[in-house]
């Protein structure tokens, strides 16, 4: 077991060849009471879970699969912003890596000219209205090839790899990814999410373009205006007025 010593994320971590998902296994740790940043990664998934339902696609060796273990004192209400706080340092520590360009979509999407990188899954346990803990559970295309996207999926998501033209050390990946959380997560404690926000507007590409809002009641056009503090987004729909949105897809951008 590898891990990096004397850091607050990826001081323990739990390899695993294969497992149906590393969400659950992160969960056990944290009710057995594993410190924060003990991670659990695995080369496959074969019940990898993405956002609302969905399988998120996890073949061997080709990604980052991982779920780490998160202890926050961040009011449960305000639990959004972790994830905001993570999409801003996996866009850091891609950058950093690859060079390529990436922007966040809102909520918490990592893409490369319109396709999607990256996925964050948050899934919190509460206790007497405080976060007991909260699983982050972060999945990187790395080095997957063309022929790994099924038709549907080709059009929507990408690799690292692809995008560069070149595979990319998961590594060295994970090791940026965890020095950037780290770095962010300080600057939170010490000066909340205003500075956050401000480095999430800058990476977001979901901010000021006319697009397809989906919620679980409506559909409807509007264009996204700010970042709230509750890590919502408030969106101006056609006729001028101002909504604020907490959990919907988003079309298509230009990026
Ligand atoms: C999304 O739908 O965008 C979120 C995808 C999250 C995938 C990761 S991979 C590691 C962790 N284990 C899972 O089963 N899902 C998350």
């Amino acid at each position: 077991e590898k891990g990096l010593k004397g850091h607050r994320f990826g001081h323990t971590i739990h390899y695993h060849k294969a497992v149906a998902s590393t969400q659950p296994l992160a969960k056990e740790l944290a009710e057995q009471g594993a410190a924060e940043g003990t991670v659990v990664l695995a080369e496959q998934q074969l019940q990898g879970k993405g956002r609302l339902g969905r399988i998120w696609h996890s073949p061997y060796g080709k990604g980052v699969w991982m779920s780490i273990v998160l202890r926050p004192a961040t009011p449960i209400q305000l639990a959004p912003q972790l994830t905001l706080l993570t999409a801003v340092a996996l866009a850091e520590a891609i950058r950093s890596i690859t060079e390529l360009n990436v922007g966040i979509k809102w909520p918490n999407d990592i893409l490369h000219k319109g396709k999607k990188l990256c996925g964050i899954l948050l899934e919190s346990a509460a206790e007497e209205q405080r976060l007991k803990y909260v699983i982050a559970g972060i999945g990187i295309d790395v080095n997957l090839g063309e022929n790994d996207y099924e038709n549907e999926l080709r059009n929507k998501a990408t690799s690292l790899r692809i995008e560069k033209g070149a595979p990319v050390d998961r590594e060295q990946l994970i090791e940026a990814f965890m020095m950037k959380w780290e770095r962010l997560s300080d600057l939170y404690d010490q000066q909340g999410f205003e500075p956050i926000a401000q480095l999430w507007e800058s990476y977001t590409i979901s901010l000021g373009q006319r697009t397809l809002i989906t919620t679980a009641q409506e559909q409807f056009y509007a264009v996204p205006l700010k970042l709230t503090e509750r890590g919502s987004i408030v969106v101006k729909l056609d006729d001028g007025e101002e909504r604020e949105i907490f959990s919907a897809e988003m079309g298509e951008v230009k990026q």
